[in-house]
């Protein structure tokens, strides 16, 4: 972690905060994850509750796992800083999506969207944004189900809505993104076309075999070899 960039986050956000006060800064800082923190756990519990519910029905789980994690600090700081946005907790709460962030990790395709349909039709849940990935695959091959949600949480001062960013993908799906995370997509984006072709190449394979373990998963159901609800 660079410090320099550390000590310029504290100072931008204590400058352009209202309080003026570091330790209140601070604390308010605090606050506004910890909120973060319980919309994660209260999207977590709908997904594990819808779960164990299918499971009890049919016998078989739409999701494999989930992750969740909270941007840190110094990432919230560079967004806001790349964008031009004052660092203020009004403008990072309006202006970022992905403070909080699930990732639903789906064995089959189809899957995907009976979860994220289950979740977007809850009727306290409000859905911001809706980029389907899969549909669309980004130029590099990357697909996934995004899913921008405002969700409440209770608070001893009252009710207070929260936006989390929900990533539905097949385990294969996931499998891709992680290897590409690592090999850093970011940085090689735009300039290197071959490094790109390879991956978009991996990646076809990959969601060529999620439909292909998807159609002998329904033939097996349709032949009553498997039930599955
Ligand atoms: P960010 O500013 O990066 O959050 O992008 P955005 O607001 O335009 O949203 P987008 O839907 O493009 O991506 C949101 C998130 O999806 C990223 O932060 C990554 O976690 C993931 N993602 C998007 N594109 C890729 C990709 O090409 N590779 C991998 N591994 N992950 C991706
Ligand atoms: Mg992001």
């Amino acid at each position: 972690m660079n410090k320099r960039l550390g000590l310029e986050f504290f100072t931008e956000f204590v400058k352009s905060s209202d309080a003026g006060n570091f330790a209140e800064t601070a604390q308010k800082f605090r606050e506004m994850i910890c909120w973060y923190g319980c919309a994660i756990r209260e999207v977590r519990t709908k997904l594990e509750v819808l779960n164990d519910e299918f499971q009890n029905n049919t016998e078989r789980n739409p999701i494999d796992n989930i992750k969740s994690r909270i941007k840190s600090p110094m990432s919230i700081y560079e967004k806001m800083d790349r964008r031009g946005l004052p660092i203020t907790l009004d403008s990072i709460m309006s202006e970022l999506h992905d403070v909080a962030g699930v990732r639903v990790i789906c064995p089959f395709i189809d899957d995907i969207y009976t979860v994220a349909e289950m979740l977007i039709e809850q009727d306290d849940i409000s859905l911001i944004q809706y980029k389907d990935y899969i549909a669309n695959p980004k130029p590099n091959g990357y697909r996934s189900l995004h899913l921008v949600v405002e969700v409440p949480i209770f608070l001893s001062t009252g009710k207070r809505m929260v936006k989390v960013e929900v990533q539905i993908r097949t385990i294969a799906m996931n499998f891709w993104a992680s290897l590409e995370h690592q090999i850093h997509y970011k940085k090689f984006k735009e300039d290197n076309v071959e490094v790109v072709e390879q991956l978009t190449k991996c990646a076809n394979v990959i969601y060529e075999t999620d439909v292909k373990m998807q159609q002998i998963r329904e033939q097996l159901t349709e032949e009553g070899k498997i039930i599955l609800g």
